[in-house]
């Protein structure tokens, strides 16, 4: 059993972490906001006071926490995860969302600590995480992917091998990108046939039936007809910009191109502008039903 070093005890953290001590780990938890990080005391974990004390001796760190700024606070800021004393060999694992430049400097940052690095973001919201099925988009070398399977295993189904560390995140973008467009049109769907004069719940039956009906609109799309959306909130609107922001930068640095991505950017944009960024995503109709007032009709 792995002595992992759990840096990040938000949403996904939280579950992630429960799983970890039910499948046997010992789970030492930092957490910006400690209280966050005592709610786990109840379940086994041990809590640390900064990221240096709970990677300590430990023989995975593993990190998942908001941001480009998050990630370098918890492993490279000042009593960070880096700054430890690292058992020789252990590995480090990122599972944020963050941009792939951030990831191919923290593997410098860790390889040069003698870490063995890999990317692994995941998909999947938190009642997912809770239920240990969340996809893992690993990014790494095939020896240390394999090594690490038996313990992401603890919080996941389905783990992919996307290629060398960067890959893992790469993939993940662009997935959240694909994703998130379809949300984006979900919203904008419904809410045309809501000014149209069709009756939302029964518009929400046929774009979930019928071949519009991804596993992101059928869940949307009920939210949105219900008038119910999730709470506490899984995914909020800021999220979805800070995505599309690493994904379609991304996506662009590669020479493709992202139109559709930049115009589903646009979309969320307005739950941040209405003051509805901290709202779940499927509040984004919502948003749209203010900006329809606002213009009149
Ligand atoms: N929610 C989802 O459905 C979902 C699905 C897949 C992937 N993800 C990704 O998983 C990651 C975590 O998401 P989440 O939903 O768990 O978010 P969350 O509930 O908002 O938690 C964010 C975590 O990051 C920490 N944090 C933020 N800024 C920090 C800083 N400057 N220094 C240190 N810690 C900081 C927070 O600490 P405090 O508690 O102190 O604020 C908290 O532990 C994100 O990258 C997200 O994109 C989320």
């Amino acid at each position: 059993m792995a002595k992992i070093a759990f840096l990040g005890a938000g949403m996904m953290g939280q579950p992630m972490i429960r799983n970890l001590l039910r499948a046997g780990h010992t789970v030492v938890v930092y957490n910006r906001t400690v209280d966050k990080a005592r709610e786990l005391e109840k379940f086994g974990a041990r809590v640390a006071a900064t990221p240096k004390l709970a990677a300590t001796g430990a023989t995975v760190i593993w990190s998942s926490v908001t941001n480009d700024a998050a990630s370098a606070a918890v492993w490279a800021g000042d009593d960070g995860a880096l700054e430890a004393d690292l058992a020789p060999g252990a590995f480090a694992i990122e599972s944020s969302t963050v941009s792939p430049d951030w990831v191919l400097h923290l593997r410098d940052l860790a390889v040069a600590r003698g870490l063995r690095f890999l990317d692994c973001p995941v998909a999947g919201r938190p009642d997912v995480a809770e239920a240990g099925q969340l996809k893992v988009f690993a990014g790494g070398s095939a020896v240390d992917v394999d090594a690490i399977r038996p313990i992401l295993a603890g919080v996941s189904k389905g783990v992919m091998h996307l290629g060398v560390v960067g890959s893992g995140i790469t993939f993940k973008l662009i997935y959240n990108v694909m994703g998130a467009i379809q949300v984006a049109a979900c919203a904008e769907g419904m809410f045309a046939c809501e000014a149209a004069g069709i009756d939302i719940s029964v518009a929400a039956e046929g774009f979930s039936a019928g071949a519009t009906g991804s596993p992101h609109v059928v869940r949307h799309a009920r939210y949105m007809a219900e008038g119910v959306h999730e709470d506490p909130v899984q995914f909020s609107g800021r999220m979805r910009i800070k995505d599309f922001d690493y994904g379609i930068q991304l996506i662009e640095s590669v020479g493709a191109q992202s139109v559709i991505g930049h115009a589903a950017r646009s979309v969320f944009a307005q739950m941040v502008e209405h003051d509805m960024g901290d709202h779940n995503d499927s509040e984004l109709i919502d948003t749209l039903r203010r900006a329809h007032r606002r213009n009149g009709k």
